[in-house]
């Protein structure tokens, strides 16, 4: 059929978990499709892994529990890093680079805490690092924000981008389980981090938004700027109110990009429930991208899982494999702009971000109160939108909506309403977002 027969590509997978299982077998059930897109076959030359895995027939497959191995071996053209954690995994890639092979990893931890160093070595060594499946397990968000969105400048990106996150709060809220039974589920699944307290406080979802906003906005990954609060804090009374108010409350990674600086925050967020990301259940994922040519943007899919993750990590392969003949400058750039041209464009500290803000406390019932909470709000210049208060009889529910207000009058105002001798406890907080 082609002119020229090309070699195979050869790649070499480390670590056969859950994504691991879901690329090996997506590369040998769908290899005739995928030879047919890539113009060549690509083997799986050699596999690292600590144990066989049921799934997965690697009867005629050279079998090391060595994954350094696969990265030292001359005939393996690329090393696909599926093992997760950021030191071993660091060194792996690393050295895979140093020898120049290029890379394709799901790993969002080692890219959003080392990937500065990663492309610089690969950029050094003329190679590639892929890592579509870092973000949003199969939805190719990586692409299209680098490539379907590159004439765009991005005002903003919403994102559910955890779904063990989103799972536990859709049960929670539609069919009132516990905590710990959903998650237990979710972890069964493989859909859980290998410790799920990264998925349930947020650290997950901020590596997935470091990556989005470098690609974004074409800045350096920075980790350790992401605001990052997670979902451990909402009760259901929270939920429930904010249905009341015709909202839901969603585990949001959001970047947006401002006169001042980059937002980089992952919160749990009030937004109506008529917006198309409250309507985004179960493990499934979905990022909504503002562009200023295009508008704005949703993908959705599932966000985990063996083969909606491996879906990504062989369209990288594919996508390494088409490109291993072509020139290296023409390659599209690690993080979406020429290296060269990444900016130092500042993140803004949580204080300087400015949003809506659901705020749900108990208070005595008794005249007053209201006036005295609502004085302190508007000497904090901070606007109310509603309010709800609950008969009963002592303590009773105060929920409190605001319109948008830098954080720090925020701050302010919340220590204050906490010293007032009619409010008990701490004020919850939860931001709203109107996406719009
Ligand atoms: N633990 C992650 C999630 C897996 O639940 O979304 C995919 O990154």
């Amino acid at each position: 059929m082609w002119g020229i027969v090309l070699k195979p590509v050869k790649v070499g997978i480390c670590g056969l978990g859950t994504v691991g299982s879901g690329t090996f077998n997506i590369l040998r059930h769908n290899a005739e499709e995928i030879t047919r897109r890539v113009g060549r076959s690509i083997v799986v030359e050699q596999i690292g892994a600590r144990q066989v895995n049921p799934t997965c027939d690697t009867t005629d497959i050279d079998m090391t529990s060595d994954i350094f191995d696969v990265a030292n071996n001359p005939e393996i053209d690329i090393v696909i890093e599926l093992i997760g954690g950021t030191t071993v995994a660091r060194e792996l890639v690393l050295t895979a680079v140093e020898n120049g092979k290029h890379v394709v990893t799901a790993n969002k931890a080692l890219i959003a805490e080392h990937g500065n160093e990663i492309f610089a070595k690969a950029q050094e060594k003329g190679v590639m690092v892929a890592f579509e499946a870092a973000v949003a397990g199969g939805i190719p968000i990586i692409k299209t924000l680098r490539e379907g969105l590159s004439s765009n400048k991005i005002e903003w990106l919403a994102g559910i981008i955890n779904g063990t996150g989103n799972f536990i709060m859709t049960e929670m809220s539609e069919k009132g389980r516990a905590f710990a039974d959903v998650l237990k589920e979710a972890q069964e699944l493989g859909y859980a981090e290998a410790d799920p307290t990264f998925d349930v406080e947020g650290i997950d979802a901020a590596h997935k938004l470091t990556i989005l906003a470098s690609i974004a906005y074409g800045i350096p990954l920075q980790f350790e700027k992401t605001y990052t609060e997670g979902i451990s804090r909402i009760t259901a009374q929270d939920v429930a109110f904010a249905r009341e108010l015709g909202y839901s409350i969603k585990h949001l990674g959001i970047a947006r990009r401002t006169k001042a600086g980059v937002e980089l925050r992952v919160h749990p967020t009030l937004i109506s429930q008529k917006a198309l990301l409250a309507n985004v259940n179960g493990v499934m994922n979905a990022v909504m991208v503002k562009g200023d040519a295009v508008g704005p943007t949703l993908t959705y899919g599932a966000g985990a899982g063996a083969m909606p993750t491996g879906s990504s990590v062989v369209a990288d392969i594919i996508d390494v494999a088409r490109t291993l003949t072509a020139d290296p400058t023409n390659r599209v750039p690690h993080l979406a702009f020429q290296p060269e041209q990444l900016s130092d464009l500042d993140v803004l500290a949580m204080e300087d971000v400015e949003c809506g803000f659901f705020l749900n406390m108990m208070v005595q019932d008794r005249a007053g109160v209201l006036a005295n909470i609502t004085q302190i709000l508007s000497n904090n210049g901070i606007s109310i939108e509603s309010v709800i208060q609950r008969e009963g009889s002592d303590l009773v529910p105060l929920v409190v909506m605001t319109h948008d207000v830098k954080e720090r009058n925020m701050n302010a105002a919340i220590a204050a309403i906490e010293a007032l001798p009619d409010v008990a406890g701490t004020v919850q907080r939860i931001r709203v977002e109107n996406l719009a």
